[in-house]
């Protein structure tokens, strides 16, 4: 599969197939998405919890974020890499914006970054847009900034918080962003945003409206034991039967698992993305199960 570009991804957003996109944090996961149909990875600052052990994103630094993403670039080189910048590395200046977004392209190989922050970081945004770099916002539930918002909770239920989604878009579009994330947001408030947006909207936990959605790598496996959000699925459970009858196709397993390396992690990882994307294609995630009420 081609690598995406900004291009490529305008246009297909413009055919109305949702794309796809995941996280990832390490090189050998990073090789699994790579053999996938997936369209794009985000090295997310939810790696400080799911892969450093932190007990949430606030303590990572820019140089775990590079440490991380140079891992993904090196096992995912056909994939669009977004990287996220982490709690403290782009809200004191429009210089800190722009250094660290260039330390990303420059040292790890990401294409494009990601910024949480509505309104008022819009102008970080388009600093880092001015210097040349594709940037994606992120609204409603940022988890950098959750303390400041009464915790992890669903945004835009009531008028004053949908009024100023729909401004941050705006704000966000106006800054030049590419494409905007949505988190945890009703699929109604979703789903107006998404049409009136002339950028990318992603989702997750927003529903099945958007132009995209964005799963955590380690709620698709279930690989994280500590907590698990309404809308993650673990797609486990859908693929292991498919994984064990290819296995018992093989008379020898040990030779089949040299030859092939098709007998374990790496193989049930490529199964469940590609479930994943094929889910998202159709349309048939997020159902209601993995979607919150509006
Ligand atoms: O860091 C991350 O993975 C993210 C998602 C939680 C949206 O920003």
């Amino acid at each position: 599969m081609k690598k995406h570009t900004v291009k490529s991804l305008a246009e297909l957003r413009a055919t109305g197939v949702p794309i796809t996109w995941l996280t990832c944090y390490e090189y050998s996961f990073a090789t699994a998405l790579d053999s996938t149909s997936l369209d794009m990875i985000l090295v997310g600052d939810s790696g400080g919890m799911v892969a450093l052990g932190h007990a949430d994103t606030v303590p990572v630094t820019m140089n775990e974020m590079i440490h991380l993403a140079s891992a993904v670039r090196r096992g995912a080189p056909n994939k669009f890499i977004v990287g996220d910048m982490p709690k403290g590395s782009y809200e004191a200046s429009d210089y800190d914006a722009i250094s660290n977004a260039m330390r990303f392209i420059k040292e790890s190989g990401c294409d494009a970054i990601k910024l949480e922050g509505a309104s008022v970081m819009a102008n970080r945004a388009q600093a880092i847009v001015e210097s040349g770099i594709p940037v994606i916002g992120h609204i409603g539930l940022t988890p950098q900034s959750s303390a400041s918002f009464g915790g992890y909770r669903v945004f835009g239920r009531d008028s004053d918080e949908m009024e100023s989604l729909k401004l941050a878009v705006h704000n966000l579009e106006l800054a030049g962003v590419f494409a905007i994330l949505l988190e945890a947001i009703p699929p109604q408030v979703a789903r107006v945003l998404s049409e009136k947006a002339s950028s990318i909207i992603f989702g997750i936990g927003a529903g099945k409206f958007t132009h995209g959605q964005l799963l955590i790598l380690h709620d698709l496996l279930g690989l994280y034991p500590s907590f698990r959000p309404k809308f993650a699925k673990c797609y486990i459970p859908d693929v292991i039967s498919t994984f064990i009858s290819n296995l018992g196709n093989h008379e020898n397993l040990i030779s089949f698992g040299r030859t092939t390396r098709q007998d374990g992690l790496h193989e049930i990882t490529r199964l469940a993305v590609e479930a994943y994307v094929s889910e998202v294609k159709k349309q048939s995630f997020p159902s209601d199960d993995y979607t919150y009420k509006d």
